[in-house]
């Protein structure tokens, strides 16, 4: 089999290169080395800037997240037993989030690939990566206990943050930049009615807590527990009692439990691989970089690097210019630490950290009454929450 660009990974990267270079005339397949149903029974993000809205649409993807998204104009932060409001909109002149779920987002992707009759090969096992370093790529796997190749112009590794792309990268012009917190998020779904119309970030003595949603009648919350705990040690009774105790009393009187959809615990962490180009091989989303998911952030950047990565590959194929491939991976990095600042500084402000004790929270509650008292503070966490634009800076 022969393609211009192989992607490895149908997630929301893989997929959503696949629409773009598709909505360009480039020809590209998707090795993936899941099933389908897999792909979409992963729970993850749900906060879409408009930058992601944007590209989903450049990909003919974007009318169900329009119809069925949640336009949020604001967001909640609660601390000191108190919530304010931080006005996205009107700090920012105007922009704003949709809540949709990654699993949307996908599911539309996916669907589209269908209709359009490109090909995806899922469940392929030991997928490898070969001669990316010269002009002739390659891509191997094997599947129902065959072999089988396919040589490739280009190979985009959207493959995550445990994929073989990052990996047979040669360790010499590699290098990593990582941050590993003490803490993760137990996160549950459930099919009950948020708790309020916005997102409640919340700042409290007992950790962080997150009410989200999906939609008017289902929610999506986190609490902050320690990176040793076990999801065994908790039953969804505990779950609401604990995050019923990191709530103000109005949100905590609005709170409707239920049994959870699905409940896990994902830990958090601060990784940066560069560079994210290696000759023909170039990587984008979480294959590159992970966030931790406070500024909701990974999703978001995981469509910002495809964005430039097709941007890139449509000028080589259409414009026979290599600048644009060589100038991605500086273009998506600039942006991707601009997003890894962020999320950082959004984590280290809303979690309890153990070390720094009532000093350490007496610091935050400081920092977050400047933040909302703040005109400058606050539009500096609204642009960020938003989205700063693909060309921020230039
Ligand atoms: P992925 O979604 O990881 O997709 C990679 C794909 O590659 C997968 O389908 C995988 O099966 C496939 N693959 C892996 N290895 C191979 C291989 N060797 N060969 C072929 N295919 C391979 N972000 C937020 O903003 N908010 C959140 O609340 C949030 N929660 C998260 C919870 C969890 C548990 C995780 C893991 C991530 C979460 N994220 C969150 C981050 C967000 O979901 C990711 O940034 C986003 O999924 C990145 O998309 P991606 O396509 O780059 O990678
Ligand atoms: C969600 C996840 C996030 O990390 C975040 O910051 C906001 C919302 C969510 O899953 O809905």
């Amino acid at each position: 089999m022969r393609t211009q660009v192989a992607i490895i990974g149908a997630g929301p990267a893989g997929l959503l290169l696949g629409q773009l270079l598709y909505k360009s005339g480039i020809d590209a397949v998707i090795i993936e080395q899941r099933s389908p149903d897999y792909v979409l029974g992963r729970i993850r993000a749900g906060v879409l800037e408009q930058v992601s809205m944007d590209l989903l649409d450049q990909a003919g993807v974007g009318a169900r997240a329009h119809a069925e998204g949640l336009p949020h104009d604001g967001i909640e932060l609660l601390f000191k037993g108190q919530r304010h409001r931080i006005d996205l909109h009107e700090l920012t002149g105007g922009s704003r989030v949709t809540v949709y779920g990654q699993t949307e987002v996908t599911r539309d992707l996916m669907d589209a690939r269908a209709a359009e009759g490109l090909t995806t090969v899922y469940d392929a096992q030991n997928v490898q990566v070969h001669d990316f370093e010269g002009q002739s790529p390659r891509v191997t796997y094997q599947k129902d206990g065959q072999t089988h190749e396919l040589a490739c112009d280009f190979i985009a590794g959207c493959d995550g943050y445990h994929g073989v792309c990052r990996a047979s990268a040669p360790a010499d012009l590699l290098k990593t930049y990582e941050r590993v917190y003490p803490f993760g998020w137990l996160g549950v779904l459930a099919d009950v009615p948020p708790v309020s119309h916005e997102l409640i970030y919340a700042n409290t003595e007992r950790g962080f807590a997150l009410c989200s949603m999906r939609s008017a009648t289902r929610s999506r919350y986190y609490v902050q527990v320690p990176n040793t705990d076990k999801i065994e040690n908790w039953t969804i009774d505990q779950f609401w009692a604990e995050l019923g105790n990191r709530l103000d009393p109005e949100a905590r009187a609005n709170l409707v439990t239920g049994p959870a959809l699905e409940m896990s615990i994902a830990p958090l962490r601060s990784f940066v691989a560069e560079p994210m180009r290696f000759g023909r091989m170039f990587l984008a989303g979480d294959a590159a970089h992970i966030v931790p998911p406070t500024g909701a952030k990974g999703l978001n950047l995981a469509a910002s690097d495809v964005g430039y990565l097709w941007t890139a590959l449509t000028e080589f194929y259409t414009e026979k210019s290599a600048v644009g491939i060589d100038t991605c991976s500086d273009r998506c990095l600039r942006r991707v630490w601009r997003a890894e600042r962020f999320s950082w500084w959004f984590t280290s402000l809303m979690h309890r950290f153990p070390e720094t004790g009532e000093f350490g929270q007496k610091i935050q509650e400081a920092e977050l009454d400047y933040l909302v008292n703040s005109r400058a503070a606050s539009v500096s966490l609204a642009e960020n929450y938003v989205g700063l634009p693909m060309n921020f800076g230039t």
